[in-house]
C-alpha cells in the first residue's frame, strides 16, 4: 500500500529565500531566477507565492500572479526531480484553482516547453488546453554602431497609446510576450505598458514596444513592432546597450511569419524549441 505524502502548501516566506532556490536549481537547472524576483514575489498583494513542505522539507514552489487584464498567470512551478510524481504539482493546481474562484479570475494561463509533457499534461488534467504555439528569437546586447540617432520618443498618454496598439496586436496574433509571460492584447495592458514607459514611436510613425516585466538589468523584451522593421530593431539593440542588459528577446506566435523574417535578418536567433501557451476559462 503507498502511503500518501504528507503535503503542507504555505504561503513563502523570506526566510525561505534560499530553499527555493535550491529547489528552482534542482528543477530547472537552465532557468534560475528566483533570486532576482523573490522581493516581487513575496510582496505582491495581488498574488499568491507559495511553497510546499513534504514532512516538514520544502521541495516544491509555485507562483500565482494577476495580469493587467485581471487573468492569472501561473508561474515558476517547480518541484525538485526526487519529489516528482507524488501530487505537488496538483496540490498547487487545485491551490490556484481555489484562489481564482475566491478572487473571481476568469481566466488562467500557463506556458512550457512544447517538449514539457509533464507540464502539459498536469495543465489538462485541470482544463486547460492549448491556447497557441510560440517561436522564440534573441540576441546577445552588443555596443551598437552609432548610426544616425533614431527618434523614437516614448508615449505617456494612455489614450493615444492603446489607440496605436490594439489594431496592431491583431498582427501579432493578439499576444504579447515578456520575460516569458504570455499576455493576450488589452486596453489594460496598454494601459499598463504606457504607464511602466514601453511604448515608443518615431516621427514618421513606426512602433515597439519595448522593456521588461522582470529582471529588467538583464533583458530586454520586444512586445511588438510596426514599420520600419531595422529601424525599430535598431532602437531596440541601442535600448539594450544602453542599459548594459545580456539579452535581448521577441516572442510571438508561430504563424507570425513576417516578424519572424524581420528578427532573424537583423541579427536574431531562434530558440532551440517552441513555447505553448495554454489556458483555461473558469
Ligand atoms: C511539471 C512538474 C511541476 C509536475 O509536478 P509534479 O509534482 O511532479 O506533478 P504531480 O505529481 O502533482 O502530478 C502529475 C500529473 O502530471 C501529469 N503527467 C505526469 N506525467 C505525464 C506524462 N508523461 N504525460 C502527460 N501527463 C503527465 C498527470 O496529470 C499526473 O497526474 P495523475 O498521475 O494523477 O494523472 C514537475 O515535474 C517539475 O517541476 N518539472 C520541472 C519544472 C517544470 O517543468 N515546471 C513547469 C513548467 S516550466
Amino acid at each position: 500500500m503507498t502511503v500518501k505524502p504528507n503535503i503542507l502548501l504555505r504561503k513563502a516566506r523570506d526566510e525561505d529565500r534560499d530553499k527555493v532556490i535550491w529547489v528552482e536549481s534542482l528543477s530547472t537547472p537552465n532557468l534560475s531566477y528566483v533570486q532576482y524576483v523573490w522581493d516581487m514575489f513575496l510582496n505582491d498583494k495581488t498574488g499568491d507565492w507559495s511553497v510546499e513542505e513534504v514532512d516538514g522539507e520544502i521541495f516544491a514552489c509555485g507562483k500565482y500572479s494577476i495580469l493587467p487584464d485581471g487573468s492569472a498567470w501561473l508561474e515558476t512551478l517547480r518541484v525538485i526531480p526526487a519529489r516528482q510524481g507524488i501530487g505537488l504539482g496538483k496540490r498547487l493546481y487545485e491551490h490556484w484553482l481555489k484562489l481564482s474562484k475566491e478572487k473571481g479570475v476568469k481566466t488562467m494561463r500557463m506556458y512550457t516547453g512544447v517538449k514539457n509533457v509533464v507540464s502539459k499534461g498536469l495543465a489538462e488534467r485541470y482544463g486547460f488546453t492549448l491556447a497557441e504555439t510560440f517561436h522564440g528569437t534573441l540576441m546577445n546586447s552588443e555596443p551598437v554602431e552609432l548610426k544616425p540617432e533614431t527618434d523614437f520618443k516614448a508615449i505617456t498618454d494612455t489614450k493615444q497609446a492603446t489607440e496605436l496598439l490594439m489594431p496592431l496586436s491583431e498582427k501579432w496574433g493578439g499576444w504579447m510576450v515578456m520575460n516569458r509571460t504570455y499576455h493576450k492584447w488589452s486596453p489594460e495592458l496598454c494601459k499598463w505598458l504606457t504607464e511602466k514607459g514601453m511604448v515608443y514611436r518615431d516621427s514618421v510613425g513606426n512602433v515597439i514596444v519595448i522593456g521588461a516585466r522582470f529582471m529588467p538589468e538583464f533583458q530586454l523584451h520586444i512586445g511588438l513592432f510596426d514599420g520600419d522593421a531595422e529601424k525599430c530593431l535598431d532602437f531596440a539593440k541601442k535600448k539594450a546597450a544602453a542599459r548594459g542588459v545580456k539579452t535581448l528577446h521577441c516572442l510571438y506566435p508561430e504563424y507570425c511569419v513576417e516578424a519572424e523574417k524581420a528578427l532573424t535578418g537583423n541579427g536574431f536567433k531562434m530558440e532551440a524549441a517552441p513555447f505553448i501557451a495554454m489556458e483555461i476559462n473558469l
